[in-house]
């Protein structure tokens, strides 16, 4: 049977989606918030962008900082992923509750997660909510971090290597199965 819907519900049609992690510091306070609406939008220069709601401490630390950081957790950090998901900055600091490991960022006054497989560093340049109910914050990236043996000389991620965190909704975590891989290439 196929469904016809006027508009689009709040739904979880077009998952699985890539999990990222972004951090965010404002003087003494620095915050994390797991994010699946996230995208890049330009190589040259390097622009990152995240969609985050109005509800969410996230929303104004972000405007306030105008810096943050996106990081890529493997799928073992998932429980922490659900966790830093779960509470809000307002109640919790979600660092030293959660026992997050973080090291200072490099061109940014922010922090980057140890365990991430990729960082990137982020000045923010835009934001705008295009009359939605989440505020799309674009970012320039001024700084990468990255563990070799998890990429190619490419930078494809080696995915027998590091397990992607994807999510589909309903708090419901998956990771990619390297056997399904197919290399157009060949
Ligand atoms: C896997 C996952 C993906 C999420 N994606 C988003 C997102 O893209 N945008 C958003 O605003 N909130 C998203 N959330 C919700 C926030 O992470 C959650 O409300 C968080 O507790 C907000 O923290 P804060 O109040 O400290 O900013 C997601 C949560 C999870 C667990």
């Amino acid at each position: 049977m196929r469904k016809f819907i006027e508009g689009l519900p709040k739904s979880y049609f077009n998952y699985p989606m890539p999990v990222t992690v972004v951090g965010i510091q404002k003087g003494e306070t620095r915050n994390l918030i797991p994010l699946v609406w996230h995208v890049q939008l330009s190589f040259d220069p390097p622009l990152y962008g995240v969609s985050i709601s109005p509800k969410r401490f996230s929303h104004n630390l972000l405007l306030e900082a105008e810096e943050f950081s996106v990081n890529f957790l493997p799928f073992e950090m998932v429980p922490l992923i659900a966790r830093l998901g779960s509470v809000s900055g307002r109640d919790v600091d979600k660092i030293k509750e959660f026992n997050v490991q973080v090291e200072p960022a490099r061109k940014i006054d922010g922090f980057i997660l140890k365990d991430a497989y990729v960082s990137f560093e982020c000045q923010l340049i835009e934001h705008t909510a295009f009359q939605g109910d989440h505020t799309f914050f674009v970012g320039l990236v001024v700084a990468t971090h990255y563990e070799t043996e998890f990429f190619d000389e490419n930078t494809v991620i080696d995915v027998k290597a590091v397990k992607p965190t994807l999510y589909i909704g309903k708090y419901r975590y998956l990771t990619v199965d390297p056997e399904s891989l197919k290399d157009t290439s060949k």
